[in-house]
């Protein structure tokens, strides 16, 4: 028998990804930026065992049974199993995998990110792997492809037809931005009610406004915003990463039907982040949010302490409950 268990943070985009030209191969319409969370704070964290004894593949998820032979599962195991060293006899034996979230599964924070680059990666180790995973990471969650690196990385659209060009890479390491910090607003930690997956399909039927962000947008966003990480430009970062968040929200409006992540809470965060930079007189906190309601926002440590006074002052209850994921990042590479 032979065992590996691993952890792998999530990642939150500043540039977001939206569209896939292939679905199969999950190929993006537009390179997408993230930071990568330090793993101590919201991680999938997933035990790999392998036997000549075990009679089939399995797979629990948060201590449910789920089907192993979901394809995007299959996907990633077939393109392990070929990229295994050679001469492993493990390749062959049958594998019970138990992945577990420290935070709220599929409710638009991420979690299949860490889930896929966590499965992966621990696969990737058990088979002898070598080289660039995230292209495999990649065929889990497209997302996915991102967590399996520390830092601030980007996932590259690649023009191939055959996604072996589509891969992440790190644009800064875990220590290039010390002060930076994420807080996530846990504003209601139910499941989406509309998968990323049917969300994208439907914004590319419908959306004019996707099109667009995609031929005119995206480039310079993305040229803008690894210009603002390579020189801590906060501000510069902060808006970009407001605009692009705001621009993802307003494709899901112009989706039809339409799609809505964010709800009134979101809404009122959005205009709290605007009042509280206005009051400060600069950029001081900028908002994302993913396909959820849930809020992640970007600040430096020194603001940290008045900013969670601030939202813990504005919405004091149970319901609207702040958590504060201190801390960029980690490499998962370094795990064992
Ligand atoms: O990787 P998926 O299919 O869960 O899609 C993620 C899409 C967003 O979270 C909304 C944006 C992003 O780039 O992470």
């Amino acid at each position: 028998m032979s065992v590996i268990t691993c952890v792998a943070p999530v990642n939150i985009a500043v540039i977001k990804y939206w569209g896939k030209r292939n679905e199969e191969l999950i190929l993006p319409l537009n390179d997408s930026i993230s930071a990568t969370l330090n793993v101590e704070y919201m991680r999938a964290k997933t035990t790999v065992m392998a036997s000549p004894t075990f009679k089939e593949n399995k797979i629990w998820l948060n201590g449910k049974e789920e089907s192993f032979e979901n394809p995007r599962l299959q996907h990633c195991m077939k393109e392990l199993k070929q990229r295994a060293r050679k001469n492993t006899d493990v390749v062959n034996w049958n594998i019970h995998v138990c992945s577990e979230n420290n935070f709220p599964t599929a409710a638009g924070l991420a979690s299949s990110a860490a889930g896929y680059a966590c499965f992966v990666y621990a696969i990737a180790q058990l088979y002898g792997v070598e080289g660039d995973i995230t292209a495999i990471a990649r065929r889990g969650s497209g997302s996915a492809c991102r967590s399996i690196y520390g830092g601030w990385v980007q996932w590259h659209v690649g023009k191939s037809d055959d996604g072996s060009d589509s891969f992440a890479t790190q644009i800064a390491g875990v220590s290039h931005w010390p002060e930076m910090r994420i807080l996530t607003l846990v504003v209601n930690s139910s499941r989406k009610k509309c998968s990323s997956t049917d969300g994208m399909r439907r914004s590319i039927a419908t959306s004019s406004l996707l099109k667009y962000r995609v031929d005119h947008v995206v480039k310079d966003r993305v040229e803008g915003i690894i210009r603002a990480i390579k020189e801590k430009d906060f501000k510069a970062f902060a808006e970009i990463t407001m605009k692009d968040s705001n621009q993802f929200h307003a494709i899901c409006s112009d989706t039809y039907p339409p799609l809505s992540y964010v709800n009134e809470v979101s809404r009122r965060i959005i205009e709290l982040i605007h009042a509280y930079n206005e009051l400060r007189g600069t950029t001081k906190v900028a908002y994302t949010f993913d396909a959820g309601p849930n809020a992640c926002l970007y600040l430096l440590e020194e603001d940290v302490p008045e900013v969670v006074a601030l939202i813990q002052y504005v919405f004091p209850s149970d319901t609207e409950r702040v958590e504060y994921f201190k801390g960029l990042p980690i490499n998962p590479g370094s795990l064992s």
